[in-house]
């Protein structure tokens, strides 16, 4: 089996797939191949190790007439279109699991970073401004004994609504289609996207991509937060309606925000460069030595089950393996 790497990866994922005989590609270069570059690079492969940023649509399948496997290097995969691949008999796989206190850690790190305005302290001090300790500086947002809502609590969300309830003591409303048992034994509250809104100091976003959660917060749901509160988005951008978001930030609809994904990524909407009040990272939420390398092994394992017979670990669409289902 040929299998193309759309980028390098850690290379304990390269190693599983040669230890198990595999013929493997990896994109030489460190960049988003364009359309036509990807569709030429996966036209003899079996197998494609895609990264986020790999648009794989029907387009780029029928350039790969041998194509079986698409593993994604990521537990998102919206940059897939998964109907047109179980179309084709296409199998889908994901890194579900290995990243979720890697990224709920990094959740609580902009939550914390915004509330207690830490860039903007940080480049208050590099400048030279650091003259006398201000009684009125920099005063932020407690996060002990504040209000989280978490919005989407799989299990990402979870992960942050525990980190919020434990040490810190936080009250932590939630809001999801299915209750989670684990969180309400804990403490947690199911609430609707009202309540949440109304009340939270922190909102923490953590549902997948897809048409019924894009724009999940747009211009009306800032208005109904706190003007005191933060928004933290380590997600998929278009959960955001980004536009509206600079503007509430502009008009102090909400206190602050931490971003580490962006509707048009790596696009940003130019006002959000201007804003203290917003930190900006570069969708780096799961970006551990330890769980890239888990999520490099996870993807590999995927394709090493798949060509030696076996039932890949994580697939999103398993239908494909029982044709006729
Ligand atoms: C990262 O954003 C992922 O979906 O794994």
């Amino acid at each position: 089996m040929r299998v193309y790497v759309c980028r390098p990866i850690p290379e304990v994922g390269i190693q599983i797939l040669r230890d198990a005989g595999l013929e493997v590609e990896v994109n030489s270069e460190n960049r988003v191949l364009s359309k036509e570059e990807l569709k030429q690079a996966v036209k003899n492969s079996e197998a494609i190790l895609s990264i986020l940023t790999d648009p794989i649509d029907a387009e780029v399948m029928d350039a790969a007439p041998n194509l079986k496997i698409i593993a994604n290097f990521a537990v998102g995969f919206n940059n897939i279109d998964v109907k047109a691949a179980t179309e084709r008999g296409i199998l889908v796989t994901n890194t579900p699991g290995v990243l979720d206190d890697t990224t709920a850690d990094f959740a609580f790190t902009l939550l914390m970073a915004a509330g207690r305005l830490l860039v903007d302290s940080d480049q208050f001090t590099r400048a030279g401004k650091f003259d006398k300790w201000e009684p009125m500086g920099f005063l932020g947002q407690d996060i002990h004994g504040a209000t989280l809502g978490i919005v989407g609590a799989g299990r990402i969300g979870a992960a942050v609504a525990k980190r919020g309830m434990g040490g810190f003591q936080m009250k932590v409303l939630y809001f999801d289609p299915s209750e989670n048992e684990e969180l309400n034994k804990l403490g947690a509250k199911k609430v609707d996207m009202d309540t949440l809104l109304a009340q939270s100091d922190f909102v923490s976003l953590h549902v997948p991509l897809n048409p019924s959660t894009t724009h999940l917060i747009s211009a009306k749901e800032l208005k109904m937060m706190k003007k005191s509160a933060f928004l933290i988005n380590t997600a998929r951008g278009p959960v955001v309606d980004e536009q509206a978001l600079v503007d509430a930030l502009k008009a102090g609809e909400i206190r602050g925000a931490g971003l580490d994904v962006y509707e048009e990524e790596p696009k940003l909407k130019s006002g959000l460069f201007g804003l203290k009040n917003v930190i900006l990272a570069p969708h780096i939420a799961s970006a551990s030595i330890q769980t890239r390398g888990k999520m490099a092994t996870m993807a590999a394992e995927n394709i090493v089950a798949f060509a030696t017979g076996k039932k890949p670990l994580t697939p999103v669409n398993p239908e494909v393996l029982t044709p006729g289902s």
